[in-house]
């Protein structure tokens, strides 16, 4: 259903500037919103902003969510109908380097863009973005729940809990008892892949800066597994919860946490991960043991029984088709130099969605 709600609707991203908030400025306006971007420039050159920014954003701004004041500002001008709280410091190995960063910006910047909203008394729908990493991490084979304890060993983790804590808080004492707000949910999800991330540390560009550059990919943890997921199908969880959100009473139950992960068979070994990619852009790759790394779990799954149940939400890539149109992306980009990444991009999206409604997901349906 959300693929006739955002049309028309005045939605602002924080953290627009990067990997995710590209992907959904791109969706959004795709579906017709009217896109506002608020947060500080790209974190990576190259970035994905610097292709799909022009096309995506009807305004942007800069703004470090630190900045209370300005925040409101920003809000009380832009007047969205919808915020998707992105911006955020997302790397646990940069938590370690900088850890009261880490908490300043994941932990009070989010308790800023709530308190700026409640203090401009708008109805605001407000989708706040954890991760799965904000569970208490036991080492279990299955999947993390809602219900479990939220926790974190670094830094990065335990400041995306203490963002959902405040969420929830901030919901609860505010926005469920006061008419003029709208509602609060955040959403969970798990290692996102796609085009157009570049982030230090992260699998997927650290095998495109190996091929780009005809070295051999080093794999710290290859035997490590994660909930691996398209980019595309943790923004499909991400805009039907915020389009639900926006049309349910004050007293809803989707003002709540939901986890977005893949299915059961995309929790694979990080080596799965290489292996796969290199099918698509060929390479080698080699294990090389982390000396002196930070700690990383070794396990991380998410259920998803409470967007399944409650918002009809199911995942639509498998893990291959998710690798392979992320390798296709970069290969598109950095191999043949297609000028025409936004198209390419929206081909992608509009692929993602023929997925979705071949698979009869309601969200994907449209009465145009
Ligand atoms: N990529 C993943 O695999 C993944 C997994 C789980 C959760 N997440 C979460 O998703 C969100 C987006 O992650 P991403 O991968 O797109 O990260 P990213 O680094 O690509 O983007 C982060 C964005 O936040 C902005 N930002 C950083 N500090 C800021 C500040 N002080 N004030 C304002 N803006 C600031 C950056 O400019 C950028 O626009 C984050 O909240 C992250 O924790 C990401």
């Amino acid at each position: 259903m959300f693929y006739d709600f955002y049309r028309g609707k005045r939605v602002l991203v924080t953290g627009h500037t990067g990997f995710k908030g590209g992907w959904l400025a791109l969706w959004l306006k795709h579906l017709g919103a009217r896109v506002s971007g608020v947060g500080l420039g790209p974190p990576t050159t190259p970035s994905l902003h610097s292709i799909i920014g022009d096309y995506a954003f009807e305004q942007q701004a800069d703004c470090d969510v630190r900045d209370l004041v300005t925040l409101q500002d920003r809000f009380q001008n832009f007047s969205p109908d919808v915020v998707f709280h992105l911006a955020a410091q997302p790397l646990v190995r940069a938590s370690f380097a900088a850890p009261l960063e880490t908490l300043q910006v994941n932990a009070l910047g989010t308790a800023n863009v709530l308190e700026a909203i409640r203090r401009i008394e708008s109805p605001i729908t407000v989708i706040v973005v954890t991760t799965d990493k904000c569970y208490e991490n036991r080492g279990w084979e299955y999947g993390y729940r809602e219900i479990d304890h939220l926790g974190g060993h670094d830094v990065y983790s335990m400041s995306k809990a203490a963002a959902d804590l405040i969420a929830q808080s901030w919901q609860r004492s505010f926005f469920a008892t006061n008419p003029k707000l709208g509602n609060v949910a955040t959403a969970r999800a798990g290692n996102v892949i796609g085009g157009g991330d570049y982030a230090e540390d992260r699998i997927v560009p650290d095998c495109v800066r190996a091929l780009i550059e005809k070295r051999g990919i080093v794999v710290r943890n290859p035997a490590s597994t994660r909930p691996w997921q398209h980019v595309l199908d943790c923004l499909s969880g991400y805009l039907l919860l915020g389009a639900r959100l926006a049309l349910a009473e004050k007293t809803t139950p989707l003002a709540s946490a939901f986890n977005f992960g893949p299915g059961a068979c995309a929790n694979r070994p990080v080596g799965d991960l290489v292996e796969e990619f290199l099918k698509a852009w060929p390479g080698q790759w080699q294990h090389v043991p982390p000396t002196g790394a930070p700690h990383e779990a070794a396990k991380l799954n998410l259920a998803i029984d409470k967007a399944a149940a409650l918002l009809n939400w199911f995942p639509v890539w498998l893990f291959e088709e998710a690798v392979l149109n992320t390798a296709t992306w970069y290969h598109e980009r950095h191999l043949l130099n297609n000028p025409r990444m936004v198209e390419f991009s929206l081909a992608q999206i509009e692929s993602f969605t023929n997925a979705a409604r071949k698979n009869k997901l309601a969200w994907a349906q449209t009465s145009a």
